[in-house]
């Protein structure tokens, strides 16, 4: 007899998908209901985030599938403009945090960037939210600036972080910028 999986545990076999593409939208729209509505405004998830995803004009999104559950794990994503990438968004079910989800959702998102030519990545962080920052300077992100009471509710500063793409060039944020 097979195993029941858990309903709040993850199976192995995830796979990574493309959520800009095909019926994913819809399964983006069904993940944003499970949040905590909390989770829906702080971290901009909503119909607009659903209509960008099938508009599939400047994002690229990618998320982590469950097949065993059918239903997803996280998501991370943002614009590509040129050379550089805003992140705006990197998310875990809360019920499969800390078990490495968001490091591999991440790194795949950051490779993926890398292969295509991207040359930095930007992403803006709360203060507060060491969790993430953590995670984001243990995948080579670094502090760029503070934008000074950037959130509200609570008020905080926003971190402003980059990474760039390590290969060989070691100023290539700079490069550029010169270059525009
Ligand atoms: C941030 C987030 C995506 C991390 O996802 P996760 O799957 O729990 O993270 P991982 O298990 O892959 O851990 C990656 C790293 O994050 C840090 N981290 C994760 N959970 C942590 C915790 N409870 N305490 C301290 N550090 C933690 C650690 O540096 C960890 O690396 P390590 O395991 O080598 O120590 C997740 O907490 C989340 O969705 N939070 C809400 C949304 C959010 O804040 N997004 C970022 C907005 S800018």
């Amino acid at each position: 007899m097979s195993e029941s999986i858990p309903e709040n545990q993850a199976s192995s076999g995830l796979r990574s998908v493309d959520l800009t593409s095909g019926l994913w939208p819809e399964v983006v729209g069904k993940f944003i209901e499970t949040m905590p509505i909390e989770d829906r405004q702080a971290f901009g998830a909503g119909p607009s985030l659903v209509m960008e995803l099938a508009s599939g004009r400047l994002g690229r999104f990618e998320g982590l599938y469950d097949p065993g559950r059918a239903a997803l794990v996280g998501m991370v994503g943002g614009w590509v403009l040129d050379y550089e990438a805003e992140i705006h968004l990197l998310y875990i079910r809360s019920l499969d945090r800390r078990r490495g989800f968001g490091r591999k959702l991440l790194a795949s998102f950051l490779g993926n960037l890398d292969a295509s030519g991207v040359r930095a990545a930007y992403l803006e962080v709360r203060e507060s939210n060491k969790i993430a920052r953590f995670l984001y300077y243990s995948l080579g992100f670094k502090l760029q600036g503070i934008r000074k009471n950037y959130y509200q509710n609570p008020n905080e500063d926003g971190l402003v972080m980059v990474r760039e793409v390590s290969s060989g060039n070691e100023s290539s944020v700079n490069n550029l910028h010169q270059e525009k």
